[in-house]
């Protein structure tokens, strides 16, 4: 009787779980903090270093933050979009925010060298800096043995060692307040091979080594790292990015009929992730949360799945499309 009693809970949880991650569009640990977590009310007066804040995911995630009354560094290359990002939050804060609470820095985020006097900026703007949410990046469609490294190399310095030598400026700001908080947006493509798309994916990984060492190290002072990681989303990403070819862009871009989670929803989930500081969040539309669940869970299971599957159907999974109608447009 008591050993039924423990099958059927254990068999009822595993149900449960299993049809929750089909359910939700990101992991448990974020499902539960949205329904039952920390407002990201609580986040009101923080101050937040938002890169590639003028486009994308940066940019809703920065809409997200100021409808709670969050104070914004918003830095990327191109001034006139950062000014249009700044009147939306602007109103979106509904009074707030005012003027001087949203700070604009236009920046190149591969220029290393001018990392410490943009953040010394925002730091004696504001007199201090809370959270460092590096957005700024690219991703990439090619097949991979046509990749130049050339490629491998402009790739790495924008999504790797620009949020490599960033962080190491804020950490110095966050040793010295005692207290910081820095944030990647990664990708799924962080936790599973995505493929045709080798170059991106490695430099997600990347992203992962370097922050999940950085955590641990850390773990007993108060500093938090959270890689945000999100799948197919609304966002104009594809007209941006890489090929295998040097200097060339893959003019794509995402159709209203793909399967994808707006950008909106995923700024709203990187807003309760930030405020509960998780360490890794998942998001993304079926069946993206069930699959990385089966690749970090089960790898065997996975491993048998993709055999099955097949790399078209996973690529067609991201992009709605097949990387030949990628490639050469539609
Ligand atoms: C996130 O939300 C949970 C659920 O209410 C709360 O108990 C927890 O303290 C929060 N975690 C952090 C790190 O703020
Ligand atoms: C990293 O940032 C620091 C501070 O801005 C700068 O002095 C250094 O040159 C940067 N590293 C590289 C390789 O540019
Ligand atoms: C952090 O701050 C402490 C003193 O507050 C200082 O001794 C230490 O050298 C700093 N560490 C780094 C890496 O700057
Ligand atoms: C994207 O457009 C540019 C300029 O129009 C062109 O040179 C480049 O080849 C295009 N990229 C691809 C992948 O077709």
């Amino acid at each position: 009787m008591f050993f039924t009693v423990i099958g059927i809970g254990v068999f009822t949880y595993g149900a449960l779980y299993t049809l929750l991650t089909c359910l939700a569009d990101c992991d448990l640990e974020l499902w539960l903090y949205e329904k039952f977590g920390k407002s990201p009310r609580r986040l009101k007066g923080k101050v937040v270093f938002i890169t590639g804040a003028s486009s994308g995911i940066g940019e809703y995630t920065a809409y997200a933050l100021a409808k709670f009354g969050v104070k914004l560094t918003l830095s990327a290359r191109r001034l006139n979009e950062l000014k249009r990002v700044k009147t939306k939050c602007l109103e979106l804060s509904k009074g707030q925010l005012e003027d001087k609470d949203i700070l604009l820095l236009p920046m190149d985020v591969t220029d290393c060298a001018s990392h410490k006097s943009q953040f010394s900026k925002a730091v004696s703007h504001f007199g201090k800096i809370d959270i460092l949410l590096n957005n700024a990046g690219r991703s990439q469609r090619a097949n991979w043995e046509e990749i130049e490294l050339e490629v491998d190399k402009q790739l790495f310095d924008l999504n790797v060692f620009a949020v490599v030598n960033l962080t190491r400026v804020a950490l110095e700001h966050f040793n010295a307040t005692g207290e910081g908080h820095v944030a990647v947006v990664s990708s799924v493509a962080g936790v599973i091979g995505a493929p045709y798309s080798g170059t991106y994916t490695g430099s997600k990984h990347a992203i992962h080594g370097y922050f999940n060492s950085l955590r641990i190290e850390n773990m007993r002072k108060n500093l938090h790292v959270t890689l945000l990681c999100p799948g197919p989303t609304f966002t104009n990403f594809l007209g941006e990015a890489f090929t295998g070819k040097a200097g060339e862009k893959l003019n794509s871009s995402v159709q209203e009929t793909d399967k994808r989670m707006t950008a909106e929803r995923c700024g709203y989930l990187n807003a309760v992730a930030l405020v509960n500081k998780t360490q890794e969040s998942w998001m993304g539309l079926f069946p993206i949360i069930p699959l990385i669940y089966v690749s970090v869970y089960f790898p065997v299971l996975f491993k048998l799945a993709v055999k099955v599957i097949g790399p078209q159907y996973l690529f067609k999974l991201r992009d709605s499309k097949t990387l030949d109608q990628n490639l050469h447009k539609d």
